[in-house]
């Protein structure tokens, strides 16, 4: 068995609204998954039925080879979960959540203790054991909370926004915990909207909007769906703030400004760079940078989550 999730036409209906419509897909063994999409998109729900805390109207999950409907508890204790907008106890201590949470998952006494420890560290919680965490930062709670899934030691993790709302240092601190855990084996399923976070962590990403899987692939394979999405993106010393006068530049199906910078999209970007550099000339503005760029997943993102929002409306 390599397959960690295997996931087959799996759904759920809240009233009329098709939270999730008939998605399949896996996740192998030691692989970090990102689960990327918009608002509404259907990623909580995803989660919340892989980790069995929602019945699906159908479908079949295995996770780790368990089927989950027919062996809740196999599955369910190879799993550490981080769900949406946790909480710990407000009137536990952290060390109290810890050892709360690892008498609910089984681990042995002095194992859970020594965890416990080891995980404080970790997260850089040590100074706070002792203390209620009512009193917690959002960013101590959510590192809690990540210790908390992690004291049985889960070869799977499942995490839903971990880093939403957090500054750039306890993102980071996150991120850098996950992509270890991960690197030591521990298969993670990451549900995002952060398109930036599912780029730089994620061996695969699946794409999914209003309740459909847009699209599953490595994120570079993903920029390189659409070809029409390379873009030429250039810095003058000077201002352009005409830019009809760009207008003459060949193959480019659009122009952006973002920030100082002017961002031609085109399907020849070489060809466009050449134009660029003679239009520099002949206007004499100098040239500070000068990029060729693949689409970003930023791009491909929206390309199909648009598109596909289209085709429902219709
Ligand atoms: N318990 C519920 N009752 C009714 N509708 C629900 C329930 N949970 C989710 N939904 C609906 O299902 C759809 C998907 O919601 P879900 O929370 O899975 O989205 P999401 O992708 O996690 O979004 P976000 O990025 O905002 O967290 C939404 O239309 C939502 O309103
Ligand atoms: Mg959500």
């Amino acid at each position: 068995m390599e397959n960690a999730i295997e996931v087959s036409s799996l759904s759920k209906y809240f009233g009329e609204i098709r939270a999730v419509d008939g998605i399949s897909f896996q996740v192998k063994k030691s692989e970090l998954f990102g689960f990327l999409g918009p608002n509404g998109a259907g990623k909580t729900t995803t989660q919340r039925m892989l980790t069995g805390i929602l019945k699906p109207n159908s479908g079949t999950i295995h996770i780790m080879g368990f089927d989950l409907f027919k062996h809740p508890s196999d599955a369910k204790m190879l799993m550490g979960v981080v769900p949406e907008m946790a909480n710990p106890y407000i009137d536990l201590s952290a060390w109290d959540n810890l050892m709360l949470m690892g008498e609910l998952y089984g681990v042995p006494k002095r194992k859970r203790k020594q965890k416990a420890m080891e995980l404080l560290e970790i997260f850089s919680l040590q100074d706070r054991k002792n203390q209620k965490t009512k009193g917690f930062s959002k960013g101590m709670k959510q590192r809690l909370i990540l210790a908390m899934a992690l004291i049985h030691e889960p070869e799977l993790l499942f995490l839903d926004e971990p880093t939403s709302g957090l500054d750039v240092q306890s993102a980071r601190l996150i991120r850098n915990l996950v992509r270890e855990l991960n690197s030591n084996d521990t298969t993670v399923f990451l549900t995002t909207h952060n398109i930036e976070e599912a780029n730089q962590m994620c061996a695969r990403v699946a794409i999914i909007n209003s309740g459909k899987i847009a699209a599953i692939d490595r994120p570079e394979n993903l920029r390189n769906t659409i070809q029409s999405l390379q873009s030429v993106e250039v810095t003058f010393a000077k201002a352009i703030n005409d830019l009809e006068s760009l207008q003459t530049i060949e193959n480019v199906s659009e122009i952006r400004k973002e920030g100082d910078k002017l961002r031609l999209y085109t399907d020849k970007p070489g060809d466009v760079a050449c134009q660029l550099v003679e239009y520099a000339k002949a206007h004499e503005l100098q040239v500070l940078s000068l990029n060729t760029l693949g689409p970003s997943l930023e791009d491909v993102f929206v390309h199909l989550t648009d598109t596909k929002g289209e085709q429902n409306a219709s």
